[in-house]
């Protein structure tokens, strides 16, 4: 054939866009391959505009870009509604953060004039995000004291839309009924949401406790390995529509390099739990002999308050918990100070850090007096302890030291 009756060969810049996007070899790995992407390519027209129906009908799997999903976020959304949502009809929806996923689920179900209920001992943001851009938006929140139990059918008011809850609490640990305060909040008609992070699904299912919406910060236990930040929230078939309507919206959406991450980081999820769980537990047995500590709130240990509760509903603890010190050590605010910083400061195993879940051991002093209102913190100064999956020797022997160093700057 003449060379000007052929089609022209693509310049070079086309060859750059267009080569080896075409592979045809298929491989079977045992894990799925990562789709990065904006931009979702369709043969027709036709299949175009289904798509886009199907995205705006919420359904599973549907995409137009990748925003709506990829292959590799629809597979974390699927294996989350399976882990978390075990023998429930629940769907899952992914976002950047683990507070992300909070605000999202709770702007997707309220309303100006809605009235919420909060435990007192939620993660601090949470708090905040209710007392800032929730109260603009004209929600009310009154906070309950964690261990009310059924007695929260008392708080329940004409406008009350949901119940949040988080249990064990952030900080002070404290167990809530859940299934108690589930009972009540449906029989009233009220939604509850409930902060699953310190558990995980390998150690809590709060759908068998009868809970409406659950969220993970993925960013902890579930990637594990301190590296991203990640949120997800399950919620009950009926509440669907409107979170996947308050993700499209908000424009909520992750990366398929960070959904590959916690895909792989659930692979491992229950033996790193059980480490923690173990590691967790000596080093808070072993806190328990200190005389430098005033009590342990570890859910797992026979002294915490809500011990049997904890027994009852939850197959396993994390790694982590908080102790408080024994107030009569310090005299006044700049020496407890110094004595916290001495504890705290210089550990060779734990790091300063705000963060958990990952393979590492963290140490915080916990400031939460402006985070409490309905029970407030009448303890020791509080530390809060990530135990991660260091031997616990190491990491008893380093506490060891800070508080040797602790009792060397009270007495110095
Ligand atoms: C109990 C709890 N929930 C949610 C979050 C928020 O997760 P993220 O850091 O991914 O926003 C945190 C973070 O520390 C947390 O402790």
């Amino acid at each position: 054939m003449p060379m000007a009756d052929r089609d022209p060969a693509p310049a070079p810049a086309t060859r750059l866009a267009e080569a080896g996007r075409h592979l045809e070899v298929s491989v079977n790995t045992a894990n799925l391959p990562v789709h990065r992407a904006s931009t979702v390519l369709f043969d027709t027209l036709a299949q175009a505009e289904a798509a886009g129906e199907a995205v705006g009908k919420a359904e599973r799997h549907a995409t137009t870009y990748g925003t709506a999903g990829t292959p590799t976020t629809m597979a974390l959304m699927d294996a989350l509604a399976e882990v978390e949502g075990a023998g429930h009809e629940v769907r899952a929806a992914l976002m950047p953060s683990g507070l992300a996923a909070i605000t999202t689920v709770l702007l997707a179900v309220l309303e100006p004039g809605d009235h919420i209920l909060v435990a007192d001992s939620a993660y601090g943001p949470t708090r905040i995000f209710c007392d800032g851009m929730l109260a603009r938006l004209g929600v009310k929140t009154t906070y309950y004291d964690p261990t009310i139990g059924a007695g929260i059918d008392a708080l329940i008011r004409p406008g009350t839309k949901l119940v949040w809850l988080e249990s064990p609490g952030s900080y002070t640990f404290e167990v809530q009924d859940v299934p108690a305060i589930c009972t009540v909040a449906r029989e009233r008609g009220v939604l509850t949401m409930i902060d699953n992070t310190w558990a995980s699904p390998v150690f809590a299912r709060p759908f068998d406790w009868g809970v409406d919406v659950s969220v993970l910060a993925l960013t902890k236990y579930w990637s594990g390995h301190s590296d991203l930040l990640m949120g997800s929230a399950v919620v009950r078939e009926p509440l669907w529509p409107k979170l996947w309507s308050a993700v499209r919206q908000l424009g909520q959406c992750v990366s398929g390099d960070d959904a590959y991450l916690v895909l792989r980081g659930l692979r491992t999820a229950d033996v790193r739990m059980q480490r923690h769980q173990e590691n967790g537990l000596a080093v808070a047995h072993w806190l328990q002999r200190r005389e430098e500590v005033e009590s342990v709130l570890h859910p797992a240990l026979f002294s915490h308050p809500q011990h049997a509760l904890w027994r009852r509903d939850f197959s396993g603890a994390s790694g982590l918990f908080s102790f408080s010190l024994e107030p009569s050590l310090f005299a006044g605010d700049a020496r407890k100070r110094a004595a916290i910083a001495a504890l705290c400061e210089h550990r060779r195993h734990f790091g300063i850090g705000y963060s958990w879940g990952g393979f590492e051991s963290l140490i915080m002093p916990g400031r939460i007096e402006h985070l409490r209102s309905a029970r407030p913190w009448t303890g020791g100064p509080l530390i809060r302890l990530h135990v991660g999956l260091e031997n616990p020797d190491d990491l008893i022997a380093d506490l060891q030291a800070g508080f040797e160093t602790m009792q060397h700057a009270l007495t110095s």
